[in-house]
């Protein structure tokens, strides 16, 4: 949830940590701040965003070799300067930066304040770094051992770097549950939270796995161990991100580039992994693990937001098209009510960061009772992506708006893509139909295309209903989890009330709020249930609601009834949220634009939920 950045080498640090800050604002922005060590250990920390951290260092000396800085989602304490990372240590000696939370840090607190430490701040970093330093003292350790044998005692999550004023030459870093990858550069060390402060200087990485600490020297020589004080290797990997992928290309926002980005995002995702004209499908990940997959008793999809809504596709998809019984579980609500989970189930966990708590979590319990897990991740090499047994990714190429846009439809694409594999594999679905819809998903680029070209269409539309106070969507079938993922890019980076509901079940209770005011978007495109989406619209329309409808090109019928209607090329039923997504993101975009809001990085939210 926050971004950690951390530099040791012979270049200026304060650069380079301020603008890989501004790279890892999307994992949170309610304030900043930054150490760096030149003789003196100079911090600056400021509430708000990276710029306001600029803003204090204007005209201060901040010239040095060696620095950490951080950009903060707060769990513990309020967002304000005295919260702000980094954290020094009592001496003032020791400074740290922080990602997770540490949940012990009320016991060490009191422990630590009986042998006489202050705390300046709310937070349990500041435990963990006057912690460290209790050790350090104490037994008269390394720097070090002080920090293997302090995270021994603390639970909970974090990645760390730790700074010391006494030694200018040397950086700890440290993970455990949340991420943090190393770039080695000539005689130099970049640390982050994720690759894109690092990209443009080196390519040459190492992931630090869980519960292992790096050292890092300004010579140049490091050294990986685990908390037990056993030294690792790892293999230095290549980075394959563009510097580019991470910038925004032109575009005002991360999230409209996002959108944009989908036609090209769904081929990548499809690339290798299909051919229509001679009718295959193969996943990598899937392939190696097909038997097991292909008799298992059921699916169980885990996965929260946004994940969660392309896991409810999922079940459409795969129950559609493979017949496995599938259950689609909100992670948080899976890894804590004891759920039945067997051998013989396969475990799909979904996420976009792949470092989602609750799903990691979800994970280890599936993992635990033996189920297959098979994640489906965007980001190369993420937690969830390691401790999976098997999976794809999604190849959308980073995104950094909080709102996800391309994880979505990619996801989706590779679910419908699993759902293939696994009915051809089993025979529950006919060559010709097969056929049918691998070439018709090779066209989907083409339809998301002409979607996006609705764009000034769908911002007229937005200057309507700017203003409204509630929104809802509705849609049936495989538009059902387009309702609630439309509702809730709404609501999120737009700060409007929305709610999606199967268009039936509006009759149970929602249709109470229908009046004048209330715009209510239907997804009408389904072919099979489109009459009863009618009377649902007739519904609607009678008690005045304000009916804007996503109808497939040359609808007649709800153009009568509807106040707008916006034409979407038609395709497959079962590929259709791959388009009718489009406009209710773009929808959203226009509406927060309009509303003065910040659409990439909506309040209180982040974009890697690291905490549960
Ligand atoms: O990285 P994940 O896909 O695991 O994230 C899950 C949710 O936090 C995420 O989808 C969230 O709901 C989106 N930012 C909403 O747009």
């Amino acid at each position: 949830m926050c971004g950690i950045v951390g530099y040791i080498g012979n270049k200026e640090a304060f650069p380079i940590l301020i603008k890989g800050l501004k790279r890892l604002e999307y994992r949170g922005y309610d304030s900043a701040g930054i150490a760096l060590l030149n003789g003196d250990l100079n911090v600056f920390k400021k509430a708000g965003k990276v710029s306001e951290l600029e803003k204090i260092t204007n005209g201060k000396s901040v010239g040095a070799n060696i620095g950490i800085g951080h950009t903060r989602w707060a769990t513990h304490g309020e967002p304000n300067d005295v919260n702000a990372h980094p954290h020094l240590s009592q001496s003032n000696e020791l400074a740290i930066i922080h990602n997770g939370i540490i949940e012990n840090y009320a016991a060490i607190k009191a422990e630590l304040e009986k042998r006489g430490y202050n705390f300046q701040s709310d937070t349990d970093t500041e435990v963990l770094i006057n912690l460290i330093e209790e050790v350090r003292k104490t037994e008269k350790s390394s720097l070090e051992d002080a920090v293997r044998v302090a995270l021994n005692e603390v639970v909970g999550a974090y990645a760390i770097v730790i700074l010391d004023k006494k030694d200018p030459n040397h950086l700890i870093a440290a993970r455990k549950g949340s991420p943090l990858v190393i770039g080695i550069g000539e005689d130099e060390f970049y640390i982050a939270s994720d690759a894109s402060p690092i990209i443009e200087y080196t390519q040459n990485v190492i992931y630090l796995d869980d519960q292992e600490y790096a050292s890092v020297h300004r010579d140049g020589t490091y050294v990986i161990k685990t908390l037990g004080n056993v030294e690792k290797s790892h293999a230095i990997q290549k980075l394959e991100l563009s510097l580019e992928a991470i910038e925004k290309g032109g575009y005002e926002h991360f999230m409209l580039k996002e959108i944009h980005e989908q036609p090209k995002a769904l081929e990548d995702a499809m690339r290798g992994r299909m051919n229509a004209l001679q009718g295959w499908i193969k996943l990598g990940g899937l392939s190696e693990y097909l038997s097991r997959i292909e008799n298992a008793e059921r699916f169980v999809i885990t996965a929260c937001g946004t994940s969660w809504h392309s896991g409810l596709i999922g079940e459409y998809l795969i129950e559609d098209l493979a017949r496995v019984p599938v259950e689609v579980e909100y992670a948080s609500e899976f890894r804590y009510r004891n759920p039945i989970i067997k051998e013989s189930d396969v475990v799909f966990a979904i996420s976009q960061s792949g470092e989602t708590a609750d799903t990691l979590a979800a994970i280890e319990l599936a993992k635990e009772r033996q189920a297959l897990i098979y994640g489906i991740c965007n980001v190369i090499g993420s937690s969830i992506a390691r401790v999976s047994h098997a999976g794809s990714y999604t190849h959308a190429g980073p995104e950094i708006g909080v709102a996800s846009t391309k994880a979505f439809s990619t996801q989706i694409t590779l679910l419908t893509l699993i759902a293939l594999q696994i009915a051809q594999s089993k025979g529950t679905i006919s060559t010709s139909r097969l056929r049918t819809i691998l070439y018709e998903m090779e066209n989907i680029p083409k339809k998301i295309k002409e979607t996006l070209e609705l764009d000034s269409q769908i911002k007229e539309l937005a200057a309507i209903y700017k203003d409204a106070r509630n929104f809802l969507y509705l849609g049936r079938g495989y538009n059902f989890p387009v309702a609630l993922e439309g509702a809730l890019k709404l609501k999120e980076i737009s700060y409007i009330h929305a709610e999606g509901y199967p268009a039936a079940e509006m009759k149970h209770g929602p249709i109470a709020l229908i009046d004048e005011e209330m715009p209510v978007v239907f997804l009408a495109t389904n072919q099979s249930a489109y009459e009863k989406i009618v009377s649902n619209v007739q519904e609607v329309k009678a008690r005045k609601g304000k009916i804007i409808a996503v109808v497939n090109k040359g609808d007649t019928q709800i153009r009568a009834l509807a106040d707008h209607v916006i034409e979407v090329p038609e395709t497959e039923e079962v590929l259709s949220p791959l388009v009718t997504i489009v406009p209710l993101q773009l929808l959203a975009y226009h509406i927060a634009i309009m509303r003065g809001c910040n659409v990439d990085q909506p309040r209180n939210l982040a974009k890697s939920v690291t905490v549960e």
